[in-house]
């Protein structure tokens, strides 16, 4: 319908919302009284009101032919005008319910250790965006984090693999890849291409058990049948910089661990590394997310190229 806009004005001032939703209903279902069931109202009203509308446009908007009704040219190029309407109107008041969602709300998250690293830095810019969203960020191990998935305790989780065992959606976000530390004066720190038979030589520190990242190297050294000799087991990755940067051994780590500017710890040159993982963003397959917990999916998945870029 082609209107300049003082017809415009003319037409809104004159036709109610509720008439064109009347009308709307009575087009889409092809009948008064299915129209006024519809709507719980009583079918002379329903009649009455298009009856009114029909006046306001000056022409007719459906033709009865036996019990049905029909549209008319003018009554087609209203109803389209309709849903066009209803839909903006529609995104519209999702546009709304959204910003009341994200002015106030919560989210949890529970992260494995490696991600202390980079989460912290992506829910700095969350926050910031969105200032009245309380967030709590649990930092555990893979085994305790796939706890609380089990027993739908947060919102979104953060893993270095995906469970197997747990229906869940999981969302590849960034590339986490696994490497050798050993410290920097270490005989190795220089070679190239070492052999994974010779680091399997070394005194190895090992995550604790229920770690994702041990159960990564574990998995490597399994499929090469080789035993890494575990000197000492050690609960954190801060634990094992620690004692690698000491001399105690070598070991497997994310390299988001490893902060530029460290300079007491070297990734060494192993064939076969680094092992090409990724972080992925999980929640349980068919969980109803939040408004908050959706918006923050979309914004990690945006906001990760400037933790990719700073972690160069
Ligand atoms: P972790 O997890 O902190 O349990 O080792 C890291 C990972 O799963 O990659």
């Amino acid at each position: 319908m082609v209107e300049s806009a003082s017809t415009h004005a003319r037409l809104m001032r004159r036709a109610t919302f509720r008439q064109l939703e009347i009308f709307e209903a009575v087009a889409r279902l092809g009948s008064f009284s299915r129209a006024a069931e519809t709507l719980f109202l009583t079918q002379p009203t329903v009649s009455m009101q298009v009856r009114k509308l029909t006046d306001v446009i000056g022409m007719p908007l459906f033709e009865q032919v036996g019990k049905r009704v029909y549209l008319t040219e003018a009554g087609r190029e209203l109803y389209a005008t309709c849903r066009e309407l209803f839909r903006t109107v529609d995104a519209f008041e999702m546009t709304l319910a959204n910003m009341r969602g994200l002015r106030q709300g919560a989210l949890h998250i529970a992260g494995v250790t490696t991600a202390e690293y980079f989460l912290p830095r992506i829910l700095g810019h969350f926050c910031q965006r969105y200032p009245g969203i309380e967030v709590s960020l649990e930092v555990t191990n893979r085994e305790h984090a796939l706890e609380r998935l089990r027993a739908n305790l947060d919102d979104i989780y953060i893993f270095g693999q995906p469970p197997d065992d747990v229906d869940v959606e999981a969302l590849p976000f960034l590339e986490n890849p696994l490497v050798v530390v050993a410290a920097a004066n270490h005989e190795l720190a220089r070679a190239r291409r070492i052999p994974v038979e010779r680091v399997a030589r070394e005194p190895f520190l090992m995550r604790e058990p229920g770690s994702g990242t041990r159960l990564a190297a574990e998995r490597f050294f399994a499929e090469r049948r080789l035993a890494p000799r575990v000197r000492m087991e050690l609960g954190s990755n801060e634990a094992i910089k620690q004692a690698v940067a000491g001399g105690l051994g070598v070991s497997v780590l994310s390299a988001h661990t490893l902060r530029p500017g460290e300079g007491d710890l070297v990734a060494l040159d192993v064939i076969g590394f680094p092992l090409r993982r990724h972080w992925y963003l999980v929640y349980p397959h068919g969980k109803q997310l939040s408004i908050v917990a959706r918006t923050f999916v979309e914004f990690a998945l945006r906001d990760v190229e400037v933790v990719r870029h700073a972690n160069k």
